[in-house]
C-alpha cells in the first residue's frame, strides 16, 4: 500500500461571486450567506495547506456563480490541461477563463473535439491506472473517447442514473493505492462492477452516508479533508491510518458541491503521462 501519487497541489477559485441563482442539480436552493461562504472557503484552503498541500488561486469572474467549483474546469495530465466543456449554458463561459488561467500558469492546453461534454475531474476521477468517468448526467461518451485519444488512458464509464449523483466525484474518492470510498449504487450494474474491480479494499458507502457528501472529499497524503464524516466512515478511515479533517462547506452544498468540487488537483497524470511518471519514480 502506498499513498496516492497525486493530491498535493490544487487550484481553487474564491467565492467572491458565488451564489445560487439557477438550478441545474436537485441540491440547488436556499440563500447563500456570502460572508459564511468566504470563511468556509478560506478554512478549506487553510486545511489543505495544514495537511502539507499547495493551493493556487484562480481569479473569480462576475456572473459565473458556480466558477468556485473548479473540479469541473478540466483535467490535468502531467504538463497538459484538458479544458472541460460544460453541459449547461449557465456554466459554459467558465471554460474560457480557465483556459486563460491554465496557459498563464504554464500548462499546455489540449482541446476536446466539438460535441464532447466533460465536466472536469469532477466527472473523470483517476483511480490507479484508469479514470472513472460518469455519463448520462453531465459528461458524455464522446468525451470519454476524446480523453483516451488525447492521453491513452483507459476510461471506466459509469452511467449515473440518479439525478442526485450527477458527477462521479459525489460517489468516489480514491484514498491510497488500495483503497477508495465508493457509492456503487449510483452507477449502472456494469459500471459498479467495473469500479469495484479496480479497488482492492473498497469502503462502500450507504445511501445515507453518500448523502452527507462524504465521498466529495480530498486526500492530501494521509489526511482526508471531508465536508462531513459519518461515524462508521470515520472509524474505518482512522483504522486505515488516515487523519480526518472535517471542513464545513454547507454554503456550497446549497449549490450541490462540497470539498472535492471546490478543488482541482493539478498534479494528476493519466494514461501515457502516468506511465512516464511511474518510469521516472
Ligand atoms: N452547481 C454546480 C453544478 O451543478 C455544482 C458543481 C459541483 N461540482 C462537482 N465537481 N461535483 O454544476
Amino acid at each position: 500500500m502506498s499513498d496516492l501519487t497525486w493530491g498535493q497541489r490544487y487550484a481553487m477559485c474564491a467565492p467572491t461571486f458565488f451564489d445560487v441563482v439557477y438550478s441545474i442539480n436537485p441540491w440547488m436552493g436556499g440563500t447563500v450567506d456570502p460572508d459564511v461562504a468566504m470563511t468556509q472557503w478560506e478554512t478549506l484552503a487553510a486545511a489543505i495547506r495544514m495537511a502539507g498541500g499547495e493551493v493556487d488561486v484562480v481569479q473569480p469572474m462576475a456572473d459565473l456563480p458556480d466558477m468556485v467549483f473548479v473540479a469541473n474546469a478540466g483535467v490535468v495530465s502531467g504538463p497538459a490541461f484538458i479544458p472541460g466543456a460544460m453541459r449547461y449554458p449557465e456554466r459554459a463561459p467558465e471554460t474560457a477563463a480557465f483556459v486563460q488561467w491554465a496557459g498563464a500558469v504554464g500548462f499546455t492546453v489540449e482541446r476536446l473535439p466539438e460535441g464532447a461534454v466533460l465536466e472536469g475531474t469532477g466527472d473523470a476521477m483517476p483511480l490507479g491506472d484508469v479514470v472513472v468517468s460518469g455519463y448520462g448526467a453531465r459528461t458524455n461518451r464522446a468525451a470519454h473517447a476524446a480523453l483516451t485519444r488525447l492521453t491513452d488512458v483507459e476510461v471506466v464509464p459509469v452511467r449515473l442514473q440518479d439525478p442526485r449523483w450527477y458527477h462521479v466525484d459525489l460517489t468516489l474518492c480514491p484514498l491510497d493505492s488500495r483503497r477508495a470510498m465508493v457509492y456503487p449504487e449510483a452507477y449502472d450494474r456494469a459500471g459498479a462492477a467495473a469500479v469495484i474491480a479496480h479497488i482492492a479494499e473498497p469502503l462502500v458507502l450507504t445511501e445515507a452516508e453518500a448523502a452527507t457528501f462524504a465521498a466529495n472529499s480530498i486526500v492530501v497524503g494521509r489526511t482526508v479533508i471531508m465536508p462531513a464524516c459519518p461515524p462508521r466512515v470515520g472509524r474505518l478511515l482512522e483504522a486505515w491510518g488516515f487523519d480526518v479533517v472535517v471542513v464545513d462547506v454547507g454554503e456550497f452544498q446549497k449549490a450541490g458541491g462540497a470539498v472535492r468540487c471546490l478543488t482541482l488537483p493539478l498534479d494528476t497524470s493519466i494514461g501515457r503521462d502516468r506511465v512516464a511518471q511511474m518510469e521516472v519514480a
